[in-house]
């Protein structure tokens, strides 16, 4: 493939990309935004394992490394749960932060180009911060990863003077910067790229383990922004134009969602790197206070869940992470089928961090064909629930705590809840009295118009069905 052929398919890929962001931003759109996305990348692999920078020597290796990485990748998305989604994308950038720490070494024992003057430092700043910025992310994913997964603990880990270390590990790695810079061989550069390499590692993994549990999307996605910068400052060392595009777009994406959802939880985003918040999410946790529980809860059975629900005139259902675990999804479009054939009013209130990824239950709703038409955002209804006869929580749980806004005291304070309380009758479906993922107690289990109906989502929904069908 000539340059120009290639230059003008990586052109062509990068404007599929764009598509693909922009169709992604809305769910009646997200099918064909993916598929652009799919097509873009496909153009650009091709362009690149084609084009005039790989000989023909390099061919069998670049093959042979795509179909051993292609199958893995398509074992791992067969295999790979929905709730296990996010510490599987954490797991990808961690991959990106490496390839961009191998690239930097690589790129700067290569000899075959011989930089000079402006040119060779503006190299190897890249190369430094390339190095910089993947190994954070290498390991600071990795971490993630751990503490997604419940393989490490999810509460902070806060060592005494971590500023302060972190302070110094900033001061050490400029000034191997500066050596590095001013170094006359490879043999001599290396010295300051291994140290800064190491204090990048320890800083990554430091950074993930002091933010708690219920910070972790945030990280995630400020990986992915970490990632993308990683991307692009391997497209800088590789002089890849399109890797640099596409480095940036997921950089600043990953960044803007990083803020959206920060909003969200009514977090700062300072504070969330800074660390220190939340508790263990990787076991549904106590009452961070430990505090008893305060008050009775008033159960109900399926059978009276389906008779609120017949009676009433307009239901919002509220879903969280709990009707993803019970995969409860297309029992829930069944029940609103039905209940609309009756003429009820049926909506969806979905809360930006609703789950356990941005999008998880829009993904969920959609897989179960739920028309999209009835799922609203949070701040679309959230003003709704005083006319709204049944709302029924599907496995949520910090996403309608009333102490969010109720207990200053509370870690959650500030973070925007759907108002479910505010409706005539609130229905919780959940197993036990166990916390969400921030280990937070909520209120609404005891309020009087609160009733709880115990049990796996799924099994109790089936019921719930066919209450109502009788
Ligand atoms: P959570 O607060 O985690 O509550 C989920 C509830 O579902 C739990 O209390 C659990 O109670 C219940 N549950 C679990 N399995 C169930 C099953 N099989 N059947 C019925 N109920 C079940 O979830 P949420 O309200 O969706 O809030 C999300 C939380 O996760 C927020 O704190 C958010 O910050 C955090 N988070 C969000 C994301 C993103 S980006 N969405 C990513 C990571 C973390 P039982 O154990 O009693 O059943």
């Amino acid at each position: 493939m000539s340059a120009s052929l290639a230059t003008v398919s990586y052109l062509g890929a990068t404007i599929l990309f764009i598509l693909c962001l922009g169709g992604l931003s809305n769910q009646e759109t997200a099918r064909r935004g993916n598929l652009y996305g799919i097509i873009g990348m496909a153009v650009a692999v091709l362009a690149t394992v084609f084009g005039p920078r790989v000989g023909a020597a390099g061919l069998p290796w670049i093959i042979g490394a795509m179909v051993v990485g292609g199958a893995i990748g398509l074992y791992a998305a067969r295999v790979v749960q929905m709730t296990q989604m996010p510490e599987l994308v954490a797991l990808m950038h961690s991959l990106v932060g490496l390839a961009a720490c191998l690239v930097g070494f690589a790129s700067y024992i290569d000899t075959s180009i011989a930089f000079t003057g402006a040119e060779k430092t503006i190299h190897e700043v890249e190369i430094y911060v390339g190095i910089l910025i993947g190994a954070i992310t290498f390991s600071g994913s990795i971490i993630a990863f751990g503490k997604l997964s419940g393989k490490i603990g999810g509460k902070p880990v806060l060592l005494p003077g971590r500023h302060f270390i972190n302070l110094i590990g900033l001061l050490i790695v400029i000034y191997y910067g500066r050596e590095f810079l001013h170094a006359h061989t490879i043999a001599q550069g290396m010295m300051p790229l291994i140290v800064m390499t190491v204090i990048a590692l320890a800083f990554g993994v430091h950074m993930v383990m002091a933010i708690g549990g219920a910070d972790m999307p945030v990280v995630v996605s400020m990986l992915n922004s970490y990632s993308g910068w990683a991307a692009a400052a391997t497209g800088f060392m590789l002089e890849n134009d399109l890797l640099i595009v596409t480095g940036a777009l997921v950089g600043s994406s990953g960044a803007i969602l990083s803020y959206i959802m920060c909003n969200a939880m009514n977090r700062n985003f300072i504070s969330v790197i800074a660390g220190g918040f939340g508790s263990d999410g990787s076991a549904p946790a106590k009452p961070a206070s430990g505090a008893e529980p305060a008050g009775e809860v008033t159960p109900v059975s399926a059978t009276e869940t389906a008779e609120l629900l017949g009676e009433a005139k307009n239901v919002i259902i509220v879903p969280g992470y709990g009707m993803a675990v019970a995969q409860a999804q297309h029992t829930v479009n069944e029940i609103t089928k039905l209940l609309r054939e009756k003429g009820v009013n049926v909506r969806f209130g979905i809360h930006p961090v609703a789950g356990r990824m941005p999008g998880h239950m829009n993904v969920l709703l959609a897989e179960a064909k739920v028309p999209y038409d009835i799922v609203f955002e949070m701040d679309e209804l959230n003003e709704d629930f005083p006319d709204t006869d049944v709302a029924m929580v599907i496995g949520a749980n910090d996403i309608v705590n009333p102490a969010a806004q109720e207990d200053p005291t509370s870690p959650i304070a500030g973070m925007p809840v759907l108002e479910v309380w505010k409706a005539k009758t609130s229905i919780v479906m959940k197993r036990s009295m166990a916390s969400g993922y921030a280990g937070v107690d909520n209120p609404l289990f005891y309020k009087d118009n609160n009733r709880m109906l115990f049990g796996d989502a799924k099994k109790m929904l089936d019921e719930v069905l066919v209450a109502l069908k009788g």
